[in-house]
């Protein structure tokens, strides 16, 4: 019995975290440089111009860093902060910030 719900607990685990899921930790001290105009946690940013990037889906965060890499998105400030980035610390960028809590509540 005991091994089944080990078996169980592994099959869950390894479906929700797929291996190219990042490392928050990793990704905590790579995000340095990112806080000084996304704000703590990438939840205050220090103008509303720029994105808060807390709480956001780390496939977006992800997505977006790779389109800024590859110009499909155009961003003076972020295409030169995302180019020297690799595969790996775009994950942990994005599951650092997409493990933290967002300002961002629903309009009700
Ligand atoms: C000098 C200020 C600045 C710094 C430093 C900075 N960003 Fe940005 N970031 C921006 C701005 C401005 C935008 C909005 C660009 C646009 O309109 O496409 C943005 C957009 C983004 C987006 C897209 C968010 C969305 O909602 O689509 C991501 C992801 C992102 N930044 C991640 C990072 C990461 C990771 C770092 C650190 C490596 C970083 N940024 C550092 C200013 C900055």
């Amino acid at each position: 019995m005991k091994v089944w719900t080990s078996l169980l607990f592994i099959a869950a685990t390894s479906l929700a975290s797929p291996s190219f899921a990042g490392d928050a930790d990793a990704g905590e001290e790579k995000a340095a440089s990112c806080v000084a105009c996304h704000g703590a946690g990438g939840a205050a940013p220090i103008s509303p111009q720029y994105p808060i990037l807390a709480g956001q889906y780390a496939d977006y965060l992800a997505q977006a860093l790779h389109q800024y890499q590859s110009g499909e998105r155009k961003n003076a400030i972020m295409s030169g902060l995302a180019t020297p980035l690799s595969d790996e610390d775009i994950a942990d960028l994005a599951a650092y910030f997409a493990s933290q809590d967002s300002p961002l509540r629903t309009l009700d």
